[in-house]
């Protein structure tokens, strides 16, 4: 398997058959996941599938597994049709982890990882949004206090509003801020950006896309630019992309309601805006091409 990328629905069923069937795996069997999100995912998977559900762990080896996908109990593969397109809702029994383990991850990773804890600063939490600002150096260095400062705030957001909405009905849908086109960039490239870089894209376009539609003012989305820029993330390489193409692969997002595609908006650093207690919201192609147009002119 291509790191990053997970495993299909028919690659998962050959090998439940030849490596657990086969072997006599009963319904006491219980599942480690160590590894990244791609594993805990696929683990999460086989577990809410296996026998009908056995239970099972997550032990995250990577920052963004540590502060994002071993929480909440989302599980899914990716089909020809799409990312995380069959899936379970499934709640691991524990969730266990081990800081030694960034010590051998790659900046890169650290920086992916850093990415979705940044998206949840954005969406509930301003004062560690500018911790990690403050702190951003050693962060990528790999300094353990601000990661464990940074991973401890995340996953206090992550699980509190996981508590409130564990099916993804509307509050937890805010947790996929900068995913409408961070997923549809993931899709258009063909999975050869890494998840947290392609959701750093998608903040910034969503983030603008706040500004266009005077959700957000202009300063605040040029102080989460500035932090994004730190991190290499700069809006060059939008120009590069057929925001068409992007267009056409958002109208298969999960939040879609009605062919209508949805997006979470940012009010301001902390917070995201809600009509009607509702928090994603329909915004129309010609917006997100203004969006789009902006971002390559900056
Ligand atoms: N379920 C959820 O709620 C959720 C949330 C966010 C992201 N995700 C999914 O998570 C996936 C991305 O996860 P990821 O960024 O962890 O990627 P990944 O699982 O591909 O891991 C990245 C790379 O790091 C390596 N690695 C793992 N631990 C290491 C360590 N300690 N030291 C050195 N190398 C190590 C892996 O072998 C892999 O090559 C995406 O598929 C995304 O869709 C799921
Ligand atoms: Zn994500």
């Amino acid at each position: 398997m291509v790191p990053g990328e997970k495993s299909k629905s028919h690659e998962v069923k050959q090998k439940i058959e030849e490596q657990m069937l086969k072997n006599h795996f009963d319904r006491n069997t219980k599942i480690l996941a160590v590894g990244g999100g791609v594993v805990g995912d696929l683990a999460g998977f086989v577990a809410a599938t296996y026998m009908r559900g056995i239970p099972y762990v997550q032990i995250p080896t990577t920052f963004l597994a540590m502060v994002d996908s071993s929480i909440g109990g989302k599980t899914a593969i990716n089909t020809r049709y799409g990312k995380n397109s069959i899936g379970a809702f499934w709640p691991p029994k524990a969730v266990l982890l081990n800081m030694a383990c960034l010590q051998t991850l790659s900046k890169k990773h650290l920086r992916n990882g850093l990415i979705e804890a940044l998206k949840m600063f954005l969406i509930a939490d301003k004062k560690s949004f500018i911790y990690a600002e403050k702190n951003l150096c050693a962060i990528l260095k790999g300094d353990d206090a601000p990661l464990k400062k940074i991973i401890c705030a995340a996953i206090k957001i992550k699980s509190h509003i996981v508590n409130q909405d564990a099916r993804d009905q509307n509050i937890r849908m805010s947790l996929n801020f900068g995913h409408t086109i961070g997923h549809a960039l993931e899709f258009v490239l063909e999975y050869k950006i890494l998840h947290g870089i392609a959701v750093a894209y998608g903040i910034l376009v969503e983030a603008k896309i706040s500004v266009l539609l005077d959700i957000l003012d202009a300063k605040t989305y040029q102080k989460i630019y500035d932090v994004f820029r730190q991190l290499g993330i700069t809006t060059n390489f939008l120009q590069k992309i057929n925001c068409n193409k992007i267009i056409a692969a958002t109208k298969k997002d999960k939040k879609n309601s009605e062919n209508k595609v949805r997006y979470i908006l940012l009010k301001t650093m902390g917070d995201i805006y809600k009509k009607n207690g509702v928090v994603a919201h329909e915004v129309s192609d010609r917006i997100v091409k203004k969006a789009f147009l902006a971002l390559s002119e900056e």
